[in-house]
């Protein structure tokens, strides 16, 4: 660059000034708190060098409360387009050295250009988040720049992936715009997200609670569910993003990558043989099953601490990406209940929207009965999983690996709802309702009168064990394509994979469907 050249020394004094952002002191506090800036984390996000940033020199013109006497470049968001593993994405990245993140218009303007962009051209938005809200300053044009991005986001959902991260600070409405992307991570102790803080908590409902317990990464990943994923620090965050990326297609209308693929023991596949108990009142921890049929180590599981008696997340067979659902026996015996329906339902519509084949295990004893979850509605919950699975379309695969009862069996992507292969174990139970229930209910009379009341109810019970607790009457009608011993489940699933590679299957025409919100 020459000496003498003015204007390419204005670039460069501009340039240094909006790469400081709100100025040494305030990075420093940044870096106090455990938070790493704006910038540190799009260069820990993105491929090395590959960030093209856009509008660094953006400034808003508002005039009140002096604000015309602070103009800083880039108005507290760094938005572009980079790579993740050679793969277009696009970012916006809240500075809270500006304004403390907080969103007004120009701010706005600038996400809602970079959501375009994304939309546009098929590829996904990942939003950093770390803001004070609303810019109070800017009043109801902050709110009217909220509601742009929550525009943006409705309706890029399901055509590109969308991704939050909440680095930090995320109240009020402005947690609406992670609210409707596809995942929230959340970082312990330095992020958190609620509708009201805890000032106003303790107002409204004389509440005292903290802002980490009220709305921290540990609450919405556990409690809440409202985040998917809950990292230790900003950089553990930005790297599972990554991750996460691998597994995902650019668009509604392209494939996922494909990793390399990779192969399984044969010691590893026959252990899978011995992992279900016999006693099926015994549990077993799911992920063992999963372990031992996906390429080692390729489960990336999502919600991995909210309702843990369902199981989601995305794996590999032979590199391909695939979505897992499973019943989980080690927790409430892989009861459906009304958050682990939920957590499976939106899991499930994710994976059909952007092409990830399903694969589900399944052992399930059915829906939690009681009047906790009939008062909060398990009737509409279930439904949505149920509706979730009748209307994907993607490649769907069942596996059940041991209990398949009474309407969770109809559910959890039987052959009825489309289930394009459906496989039971050799140990399997296919029926209405587990044994002893339906002994107790079909033979009441029968057992009352009986002599010796407790050998009769065994007698029944094992008479309606051999009658009806196995897959072979399911298999003779068909709803069950084969009857597999598990270690063949791998080669099973990789080969119908392979087959339903090109399906085709379509929904009636529609604006959209009502799912029972
Ligand atoms: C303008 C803001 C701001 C805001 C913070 N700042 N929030 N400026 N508008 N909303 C500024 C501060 O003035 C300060 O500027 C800098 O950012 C850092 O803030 P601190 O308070 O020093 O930081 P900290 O102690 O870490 O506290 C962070 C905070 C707090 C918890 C976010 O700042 C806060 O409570 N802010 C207000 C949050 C809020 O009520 N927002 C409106 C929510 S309603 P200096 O110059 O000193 O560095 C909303 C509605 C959205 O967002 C609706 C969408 C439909």
């Amino acid at each position: 660059m020459p000496e003498t050249n003015g204007p390419f020394e204005e670039l460069e004094r501009r340039t240094q000034e909006a790469l400081l952002g709100g100025g040494q002191a305030r990075i420093d506090r940044q870096h106090e708190k455990g938070k790493l800036t704006a910038r540190e984390r799009i260069d820990i996000l993105l491929d090395e060098g590959s960030f093209e940033e856009l509008g660094m020199f953006v400034q808003h013109t508002s005039q009140d409360f002096g604000l015309d006497k602070q103009r800083p470049y880039g108005d507290g968001v760094i938005t572009g387009f980079g790579t993740i593993e050679g793969r277009l994405v696009y970012v916006f990245s809240q500075d809270f050295t500006v304004f403390g993140g907080s969103l007004g218009q120009a701010h706005a303007e600038k996400i809602v250009k970079i959501m375009k962009l994304a939309l546009d051209n098929g590829a996904p938005i990942i939003g950093l988040n770390d803001s004070g809200g609303a810019r109070i300053q800017e009043g109801v044009v902050s709110l009217g720049g909220y509601a742009d991005i929550f525009l943006q986001n409705t309706l890029a959902s399901g055509v590109v992936p969308q991704i939050s991260a909440v680095m930090g600070p995320c109240a009020g409405g402005a947690v609406y715009s992670p609210a409707i992307t596809d995942f929230i991570f959340m970082v312990q102790k330095t992020s958190y997200m609620f509708v009201t803080g805890p000032h106003v908590v303790k107002t409204v409902t004389q509440e005292e609670v903290t802002s980490e317990e009220l709305g921290g990464a540990t609450t919405h990943s556990s409690k809440s569910g409202v985040a998917h994923f809950s990292a230790a620090n900003d950089v553990e965050c930005l790297l599972n993003i990554r991750t996460l990326m691998g597994y995902l297609p650019q668009n509604c209308e392209e494939l996922p990558p494909r990793a390399p693929a990779q192969t399984l023991s044969e010691v590893q596949t026959k252990e899978l043989d011995t992992i279900v108990p016999d006693n099926p009142n015994k549990p077993y921890d799911m992920h063992d099953v999963i372990d031992h049929i996906i390429d080692p180590g390729s489960f990336f599981e999502v919600h991995k601490d909210y309702a843990e008696n369902i199981i989601v997340g995305f794996a590999r067979l032979e590199g391909e990406t695939i979505g897992i659902v499973a019943n989980q026996p080690a927790v409430l015996a892989g009861v459906l209940d009304i958050n682990s329906s939920r957590k499976g339902a939106r899991f499930v519509r994710f994976c059909d929207a952007f092409n990830i084949p399903l694969v589900v295990f399944e052992d399930v004893p059915g829906f939690l009965p009681g009047t906790e979850q009939e008062w909060r509605g398990i009737i509409r919950e279930g439904a949505k999983l149920l509706y979730a699975f009748c209307e994907a379309t993607v490649p769907k695969v069942t596996v059940i690996t041991r209990k398949a009862y009474g309407g969770a069996y109809d559910v959890m992507n039987s052959k009825h709802i489309r289930g394009d292969l459906n496989y039971a174990w050799p140990n399997s139970e296919i029926a209405v309702m587990g044994s002893k229930g339906a002994v107790e209910i079909i033979y009441r009379k029968q057992i009352a009168a009986a002599e010796d009341p407790q050998k009769a109810e065994e007698s029944f019970t094992e008479s309606y064990r051999e009658k009806f607790a196995n897959p072979y009457i399911a298999a003779a009608r068909g709803y069950v394509d084969g009857v597999i011993f598990p270690h063949q489940t791998r080669e099973k699933l990789v080969n119908g994979l392979k087959m339903l590679k090109n399906k085709v299957a379509t929904n009636p025409k529609k604006k959209h469907g009502t799912i029972p919100l």
